[in-house]
């Protein structure tokens, strides 16, 4: 699995958690290829304090797409279109599974606010811009990233899963619910995304106005 950012913020949460919980082999990715050694690195030796030796692999973005079977993108909203346009102009898109965590947003004086693409969501803008064949999904939108990102945190939170068919969505939600603490649960087809990607805005701004709530998260009862 490459996480594409997984030098960033929610792409720290995301190969910590992925390496320290599960057997898949995690590349963190970066536009950097030594930016991504430092950061694997650092998430190896912060595993090694937890007790858990997990080599975790290292590339630029575009080799450790090429390289895994699933691909997280995990980076800024402006750069998604370039990042997959780079992505099939190398050819390296042969059939991996392609997941966008990824939201667009504002900010202003009094809160965070959902800003999608024209096409109105950026994991849609995912779907359109890779090839047709490709299985794009949406997940790990509304993630609080610091308590992801630490594995002493108290963390029971739900994500929402969209996904171009059913079995893709199945594939992904058994892919998230490998991980002890994080519920996945269908949110149905990726026309359904946008619905998903607006809740960060409102999750973030919750942790803004509220004490004690910097890491507030979702979950559905
Ligand atoms: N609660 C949340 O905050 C939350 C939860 C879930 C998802 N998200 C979404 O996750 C995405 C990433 O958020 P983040 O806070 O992790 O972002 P971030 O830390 O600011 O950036 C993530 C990574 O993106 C890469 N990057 C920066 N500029 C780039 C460019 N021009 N082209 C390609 N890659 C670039 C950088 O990696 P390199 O320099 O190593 O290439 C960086 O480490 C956002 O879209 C956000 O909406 C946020």
């Amino acid at each position: 699995m490459a996480i594409l950012g997984g030098t960033g913020n929610i792409g720290e949460g995301l190969v910590v958690r992925f390496a320290a919980e599960t057997s898949h082999t995690i590349i963190v990715g970066s536009r950097d290829a030594s930016k991504a050694a430092d950061r694997a690195n650092e998430y190896e030796s912060r595993l090694t304090n937890h007790g858990i030796e997990q080599t975790i692999d290292h590339a630029d973005n575009t080799t450790a797409a090429g390289d895994a079977d699933i691909i997280v993108l995990a980076i800024p909203p402006h750069h998604v279109g370039d990042t997959i346009e780079e992505l099939v102009d190398q050819e390296v898109l042969t059939g991996q599974l392609l997941i966008s965590s990824v939201v667009g947003m504002q900010g202003d004086e009094l809160g965070l606010h959902f800003d999608p693409p024209s096409v109105g969501s950026v994991t849609e803008l995912v779907a359109e811009r890779a090839p047709a064949s490709t299985a794009t999904a949406g997940v790990f939108h509304n993630l609080a990233t610091d308590r992801l990102a630490d594995l002493d945190a108290d963390f029971d939170v739900d994500t929402l899963v969209v996904a171009t068919d059913e079995e893709v969505r199945q594939q992904v939600i058994a892919l998230v619910n490998e991980l002890a603490r994080i519920r996945a649960l269908s949110a149905g087809p990726l026309a359904n995304v946008a619905e998903v990607e607006s809740v960060t805005p409102l999750v973030i701004t919750i942790a803004g106005y509220n004490d004690n709530r910097h890491d507030v998260g979702v979950r559905f009862t």
